[in-house]
């Protein structure tokens, strides 16, 4: 009990870090219904395969798909590139599609999009399955990236250069369950 109570003293639990609120919730939604218009504009006619880049991209992408009306197929892709909060620069394919891409329409649903090693990896790796059409969306661009900002074709928001937390984001696995995005005072 005693070694418990000074671990706690000495990591004090995650969720009691102060943290700035950049984009509020309902911002967040407003957004979100926008580029879903967007999207389902774009895409009438066709039928969408949606793929969401695992774990950060799993809020934003139920969201957004449940203001598209276009008919579509949902899958998800685990990469990670990150630990602790550092990006280690080299980007490893956890676990793949489930379903072939071969001739679609997809969608790729990304959280944030930050030195663009992670989207590039994505874009090179999606498109030697020949999709008909490839195109991002991605929630935050952090601004001062490594900037290929043009390979977005919907963005939610553009952040500042700070580590971000919330709808989806994490910070060593915890925060992701927070309805706005924030970051560490
Ligand atoms: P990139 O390869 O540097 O563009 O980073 C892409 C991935 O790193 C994202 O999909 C996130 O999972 C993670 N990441 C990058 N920046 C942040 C951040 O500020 N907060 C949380 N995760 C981040």
């Amino acid at each position: 009990m005693i070694d418990i109570v000074r671990q706690l003293k000495i990591n004090p639990p995650p969720m009691q870090k102060k943290i700035d609120i950049l984009i509020s919730s309902a911002e967040i939604q407003k957004r979100v219904e926008t580029l879903a218009a967007q999207i389902e504009k774009d895409y009438h006619g066709k039928e969408l395969t949606v793929v969401g880049v695992l774990k950060g991209a799993f809020i934003f992408m139920a969201d957004l798909v449940r203001h598209i009306q276009t008919p579509m197929t949902c899958d998800f892709l685990r990469v990670s590139s990150y630990e602790k909060d550092k990006s280690l620069g080299v980007v490893r394919m956890d676990f793949d599609l489930t379903q072939p891409i071969t001739g679609k329409d997809v969608l790729l649903i990304e959280d944030i999009v930050d030195t663009g090693s992670t989207l590039t990896y994505l874009l090179k790796h999606m498109g030697t399955k020949n999709p008909s059409s490839l195109r991002v969306c991605s929630l935050l661009y952090k601004e001062m990236g490594s900037g290929i900002r043009d390979k977005i074709d919907y963005l939610g928001f553009t952040v500042p250069s700070r580590y971000v937390i919330g709808y989806g984001l994490d910070s060593e696995g915890v925060y992701r369950s927070l309805p706005y995005i924030g970051a560490f005072k």
